[in-house]
């Protein structure tokens, strides 16, 4: 009996969804959507709601603070996160079928169905998305479940995980995020989100909270520190990531480097100018194993990321941990180095326009080697592990051969 409750509430642990270090605002924009999601329901069909707003303005965080709170709710329930990413993976699409499909419909079948239990697969193998699409459709027939499909971006998205969801029980929820309106604009949701930037107050209490680690800013940094938050538009990972970079500068003589950065973000109005000034922040190193994390690290255990940085800068952990207290690393509850995908993008922007060192697709690479005739391939070869991350994606530099076995390139350093 005993072993039968932990099990359960581990079981319900494990569907918790992690959450910002300073939440500000979040439980208003948790109850407005919950609210939406309780009383905008059809009778008739289940209830399809969409998150939508552009990139670092909340939407994940905000559709995890609502799936923690409801899941229970629910006979079974997933959070699908970051589809966009995932499905530019081979098999990514299959792979997040899967993932659904063992969250959802082989969980509640195992207990519905004991009868069937010894008969039943554990893990069910999907041969292509179609395949996928037609066993997430009656295998999920009537289930009352709450899914979160996390930015989805593409129609190839909405077709192969959105789609099959029509056969769920009315009880069932599903809610989608995305920063591209035009991908919902074929499907009739129940309803839109359309997420606000942070308002002034919420959006100082969270730099404050960054910057200073507390709720205001020294006297000497106040009027500056507000014209850094208005720069930031209310745009919570601006905030937070500007806010971080400037943590531990609060003596009188930092100001000037405040000042220095405002003009900057003034002079930068997009997301990755704003974004760049974290970038700039960082040492010599530091800029180097931030952007091998950016272009080949993402998703490995932080343990091997360590290993990798080490053998390349000496230092591996104290890198990772400045990385960390800047906001532009993360390690999940798996232990898997995260980078959202705003600031991966940044990064690999700067590979692309300005050092065209590092190659992790076969876009980069071509454009790579056309402006780059002599090539040294440096693979870390000293480091097993590294080793073994790069003959994944091994190209044959003599003969220019710039695909691998499954097409993709991975991890590929140019010197
Ligand atoms: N209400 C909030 N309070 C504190 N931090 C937040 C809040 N909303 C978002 N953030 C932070 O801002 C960053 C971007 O949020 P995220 O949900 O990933 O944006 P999106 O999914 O829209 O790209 C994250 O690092 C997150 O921790
Ligand atoms: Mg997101």
């Amino acid at each position: 009996m005993v072993e039968k409750v932990m099990e359960t509430l581990n079981q319900a642990d494990e569907k918790i969804m992690g959450g910002p270090d300073f939440p500000v605002g979040l439980v208003k924009r948790r109850k407005e959507i919950e609210k939406m999601l309780t009383e905008s329901k059809s009778l008739q069909c289940f209830g399809r709601f969409g998150l939508v707003g552009m990139g670092g303005i909340g939407k994940t965080t905000t559709a995890k603070s609502i799936y923690n709170k409801m899941h229970k709710k629910f006979e079974a329930s997933f959070f699908c996160l970051n589809i966009r990413e995932h499905a530019g993976y081979d098999r990514g699409l299959e792979d997040l079928q899967a993932k659904i499909l063992q969250n959802t419909a082989l969980n509640v079948n195992k207990d519905k169905r004991a009868y069937d239990i010894e008969h039943r697969p554990q893990k069910i193998e999907i041969n292509d998305v179609e395949h996928g699409k037609s066993i997430l459709s009656s295998e999920l027939k009537g289930i009352n479940a709450l899914i979160v499909l996390d930015d989805v971006d593409h129609e190839s998205h909405i077709d192969a995980l959105y789609r099959p969801l029509y056969t769920l029980g009315a009880k069932s929820v599903v809610v989608i995020t995305t920063r591209n309106r035009d991908s919902l604009k074929r499907e009739q949701l129940t309803e839109i989100y359309e997420m606000q930037e942070l308002d002034k107050e919420n959006s100082e209490r969270l730099f404050h909270w960054h910057a200073f680690l507390k709720p205001d800013a020294p006297a000497h940094l106040k009027r500056v520190s507000q014209d850094v938050i208005a720069a930031c538009k209310g745009l919570p990972l601006s905030l937070e990531v500007i806010g971080s970079s400037l943590y531990g500068c609060e003596s009188e003589s930092d100001i000037s480097l405040w000042e220095e950065n405002l003009r900057h973000l003034q002079e930068n109005e997009n997301i990755f100018g704003v974004l760049r000034i974290s970038y700039h922040h960082l040492e010599g190193n530091e800029k180097e194993a931030f952007l091998d994390i950016c272009c080949f690290l993402i998703g490995k255990h932080e343990d091997i990321v360590c290993i990798f940085l080490e053998g390349c800068y000496r230092t591996g952990q104290k890198i990772l941990d400045v990385l960390k207290s800047r906001s532009l690393v993360s390690t999940d509850a798996e232990g898997l180095i995260r980078v959202h995908d705003q600031i991966r993008d940044m990064g690999r922007h700067i590979v692309r326009e300005g050092k065209k060192d590092r190659v992790w697709e076969e876009e980069t690479a071509n454009d790579v080697l056309e402006v780059r005739d002599a090539f040294f391939l440096n693979i870390y070869c000293q480091f097993e592990i590294c080793y073994m991350m790069c003959a994944e994606s091994y190209i044959s530099v003599e003969r220019r051969e710039k695909r691998t076995e499954d097409g993709c390139l991975h991890c590929v350093v140019f010197q």
